[in-house]
């Protein structure tokens, strides 16, 4: 298998933030730039892999600024990193004021892809050409983040396997908590 650049998978969406996005605080809704970010995602692993491709998990969403109706909201997603079948999508989301003139950073997230065959099971996709030292830097980022990941996943099974009830009550005297049964 051919392995393909950075640049060749490169995807920006733009779109104009109107009034049925928003909430009740007249702010736009986050469910509604998690579904923007879901689809440059796709379209950027698509374009890498060229095959059908699924969210498998979503990283770093944190919502630093809200961002108003009226403004123009650009998505730029780029492959980061690549396994076996699955593409570690990196999504760096603006919000652009035309009339004032400015624009703002509102979070820069990672999207976990894995492509499918047609037998729906996980396929390989190209490896990735770092063309710059920033496209190393983000490999080797994402990476790292995913070794956390999963060493952080592992330790969290072997706790739940680990839980007695008696020693976890211990240690809830200092948190904002109230036990409301007898065990
Ligand atoms: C995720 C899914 C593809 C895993 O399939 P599987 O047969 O268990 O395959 P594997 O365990 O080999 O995982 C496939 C890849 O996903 C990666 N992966 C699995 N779970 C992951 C997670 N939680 N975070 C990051 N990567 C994950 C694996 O590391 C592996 O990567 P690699 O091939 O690059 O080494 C499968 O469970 C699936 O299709 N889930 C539904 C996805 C979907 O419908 N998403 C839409 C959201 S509504």
């Amino acid at each position: 298998m051919d392995p393909r650049p950075v640049s060749a998978s490169h995807t920006t969406i733009t779109e104009l933030m109107i009034p049925s996005y928003a909430n009740f605080g007249g702010k736009i809704h986050g469910g509604i730039l998690l579904s923007l970010m879901d689809k440059v995602a796709y379209a950027c692993a698509t374009k890498h892999s060229g095959a059908y491709c699924v969210t498998v998990s979503v990283d770093n969403v944190d919502f630093m600024q809200a961002v108003e109706v009226g403004e123009l909201v650009s998505m730029k997603a780029s492959v980061n990193y690549v396994g076996n079948s699955s593409m570690v999508v990196g999504i760096k989301v603006t919000s652009e004021n035309v009339k004032l003139g400015f624009v703002k950073h509102t979070n820069t997230s990672y999207f976990t892809m894995v492509a499918k065959g047609d037998d729906n099971k996980p396929a390989l996709v190209p490896p990735l050409i770092l063309e710059t030292a920033e496209d190393v830097r983000r490999f080797v980022e994402a990476r790292e983040r995913r070794r956390i990941y999963f060493e952080s996943r592992n330790k969290m099974n072997e706790a739940k396997i680990a839980f007695d009830i008696n020693e976890e009550v211990k240690g809830l005297e200092n948190e904002r908590c109230k036990i409301s049964f007898d065990f």
